[in-house]
């Protein structure tokens, strides 16, 4: 690997290789979403906690700080809202100039398997993949589902995560499922795992990623099961520990118990 993209790569991930990315990309086809009404504000008790900022070039220029020193994973597909039909018919948004006027350590796509627009996303995803490649930047998979959330199964996520790395996706995040290890070891780059709706319990969130990290993944990228949660700063402190302290689910949840104690 050339040492630009090497060192974005691990601009990423604590000194474990372990990463913590924090979605607020959500608003591309959501629109102003509760909880990111105002992503600013949203994200400035939570920045200091993440390892990555993942976002789209909108938000990044009109709510998050230039001398921030988190790194951005630049959203750059879209083209679809929330209210349409069919969540899978995206496009590139973003040209490779602007990704590198923004100074992104890596950005993120997403691939549609088995929908109508299958072909397309995967084509917009090899076709960042060659124009990041020539400057060093990571492309970041994303296995979206659209609002078929029953297809989050072993079979069909470790499916979509090997052809997104078979496209040259330099890290693909997912879905947890069960069986989450025969996601991971059939995909040859590393999977990070996304967070989905918001669970009933922080147990229920924490438990969910502390099996995907014994399972193989190196860190998760998860929004909502942070910042709408009613504590979302004990929740980070929490999910931390899993990723970065080997914490168990028992630890992590002393951590957000004694975090919400203390009124953070
Ligand atoms: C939305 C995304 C998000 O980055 C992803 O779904 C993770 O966020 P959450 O934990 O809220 O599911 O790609 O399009």
């Amino acid at each position: 690997m050339d040492w630009g993209m090497a060192n974005r790569l691990s601009s990423l991930m604590g000194p474990d290789g372990h990463c913590f990315f924090l979605p607020i990309d959500h608003g591309y086809f959501q629109g102003p979403t509760t909880c990111l009404e105002r992503p600013g504000e949203t994200i400035a008790p939570l920045l200091p906690h993440a390892d990555a900022l993942f976002c789209t070039r909108g938000v990044l220029r009109a709510c998050v700080d230039p001398k921030t020193r988190v790194p951005i994973i630049l959203r750059v597909t879209g083209g679809n809202s929330i209210i349409c039909k069919d969540l899978s018919n995206e496009s590139l948004t973003t040209s490779i100039e602007e990704v590198i006027r923004l100074n992104v350590a890596a950005v993120g796509i997403s691939v549609y398997i088995g929908s109508e627009y299958e072909h397309q996303t995967i084509m917009n995803l090899a076709e960042m993949v060659n124009d990041c490649e020539d400057y060093g930047i990571p492309v970041m998979a994303v296995t979206a589902v659209g609002k078929e959330l029953e297809k989050r199964d072993a079979r069909y996520l470790g499916l979509a995560c090997r052809i997104c790395a078979e496209m040259g996706a330099k890290v693909v995040k997912t879905y947890w499922c069960e069986d989450f290890d025969k996601v991971v070891d059939r995909c040859p780059v590393p999977v990070v795992i996304a967070g989905g709706p918001i669970c009933e319990t922080p147990l229920e969130c924490i438990e969910f990623v502390h099996d995907g990290m014994q399972k193989g993944a190196i860190g998760i990228n998860l929004g909502r099961n942070v910042w709408k949660h009613e504590h979302p700063v004990p929740m980070m402190k929490a999910l931390k520990a899993v990723i970065h302290n080997n914490g168990t689910p028992q630890d992590a949840l002393e951590i957000y118990e004694q975090s919400k104690a203390a009124g953070e």
